[in-house]
């Protein structure tokens, strides 16, 4: 049975937790491996609404297993909160089927108000981070100054380390509205025995799973270009949101996965700042007013442009996509002609792999392959021959330019509004 990564090959918000809830049923174990409470994946079961930051969506499935990897960062409070959330919408969240990684670094509330500090203090550069405190709590991480879940659950140590690293930052602290360091270390503690029940060693636990033949899915967040390394650094978030981060971050091996799927919108969006090569005012507004794309986690209207081929060149390539998932082809309906850009234009050069640097990306115009548009209401489609020709031609010539078929096809939030075509 397959192990399938699950990413993102834009900036985020592509529908993976959609994409992911679809592949849960023929799932036994969902992984989360990095990112933390930054995420916001909207799931649709039985008719209810759920928006998860740190839960893995598999939560929502009787029967399955989910982990949080050692490569993610976890507000406790926040956490509980999901927890609770879910529980009073009568979902069963028990040590069975969640596990927590001991290995995972902690966000404290002074990781939240030095994000927040500094965004406020770079002014027109700020990077348009959700505040949730997660550069700061992977930047400690880095610097081998953080705490993990391992230190949440041990009272005497939790005391220790985090009165040891609050004097260590000393006047960094100045001016941040925090609670005192007994109003934290009182609500870590019960929030480290809350949790406790769910902790252990989870690549043990991965290891095992994959030995008694069950099948991983891991649910990727963020996406591709707000990658750490490959992102349009900085406007990043700080942790390795494609492939490779799914392996360290839960400490399965590369050679145990056996397909990566990248989740793409059938245009781009993007919250916060940086560079977006086709981003289109009247494309935003028109599907703005449809009521579309407004950010799960901070309600924030996202920016949108036609679907950018450049970045998902660079995208199949870098996760190793072995099949595209492509959704909200429907926010495309009723356009007489959509664009595609294949290329982009930098110095009177033509390019087809995006720059390194976000500086350099703001100096590309797009070049447009123009398709004509289909007119009909697709989000009653339930195979591609419901498709209208304009539509498959337009999924086509997007493997056709990925050299990468396409999995699945997704035409609105319900599950039943999914198409597969091959996974
Ligand atoms: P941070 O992850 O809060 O530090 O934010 C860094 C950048 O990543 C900002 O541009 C955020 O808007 C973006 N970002 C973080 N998480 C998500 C997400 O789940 N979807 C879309 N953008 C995100």
């Amino acid at each position: 049975m397959p192990n399938i990564i699950i990413v993102g090959t834009q900036w985020g918000d592509e529908g993976k937790g959609k994409i992911v809830d679809f592949l849960t049923e023929t799932t036994d174990v969902v992984v989360r491996a990095q990112g933390g409470a930054n995420a916001g994946h909207t799931v649709y079961n039985a008719g209810e609404k759920y928006v998860l930051h740190l839960m893995p969506s598999g939560i929502l499935w009787p029967g399955k297993e989910c982990v949080i990897g050692n490569g993610v960062v976890i507000d406790p409070l926040a956490f509980i909160k999901e927890i609770e959330g879910l529980e009073s919408k009568g979902v069963a969240v028990t040590p069975d089927n969640l596990r927590l990684s001991s290995a995972a670094h902690v966000v404290f509330p002074h990781h939240r108000g030095l994000d927040q500090a500094r965004e406020q203090r770079r002014g027109k550069s700020k990077i348009g981070t959700t505040g949730r405190g997660i550069g700061p709590a992977y930047g400690d991480k880095i610097d081998r100054c953080g705490l993990r879940v391992n230190d949440l659950i041990q009272p005497e140590r939790l005391e220790a380390k985090f009165r040891a690293r609050v004097e260590q930052m000393g006047s960094t602290f100045e001016g941040l509205d925090l609670p005192s360091i007994e109003e934290t270390l009182t609500a870590y503690t019960e929030a480290g025995k809350r949790l406790a029940p769910h902790v252990s060693n989870t690549v043990a636990f991965l290891h095992e799973a994959i030995r008694s033949g069950k099948q991983l899915l891991f649910e990727g967040a963020q996406g591709a270009y707000l990658d750490i390394d490959h992102g349009t650094y900085p406007f990043v978030t700080s942790s390795n949101t494609t492939a490779g981060g799914a392996c360290t971050g839960s400490g399965v091996s590369p050679t145990r996965v056996d397909e990566v799927i990248g989740v793409c919108k059938a245009y781009t969006t993007r919250v916060g700042s940086g560079p977006c090569v086709t981003e289109s005012e009247a494309f935003s507004s028109r599907l703005h007013e449809m009521g579309r794309e407004f950010g799960a986690t901070t309600g924030r209207k996202r920016r949108c442009g036609w679907l950018d081929m450049v970045m998902l060149r660079f995208t199949t390539m870098v996760n190793g996509l072995t099949k595209l998932a492509i959704t909200n082809l429907d926010g495309l309906d009723g356009l007489e002609t959509v664009q595609l850009c294949t290329a982009y234009e930098m110095d009177g050069e033509r390019l087809t792999l995006p720059p390194i640097d976000a500086e350099d990306w703001e100096r590309c115009t797009p070049v447009f392959e123009e398709m004509p548009g289909w007119s009909e209401d697709i989000s009653h489609a339930r195979s591609l021959e419901d498709l209208p020709s304009q539509a498959r031609a337009y999924l086509d010539r997007i493997s056709e330019i990925t050299e990468t078929p396409i999995g699945i096809v997704s035409v609105g939030p319900d599950r039943q509004q999914t198409m597969v075509c091959a996974v």
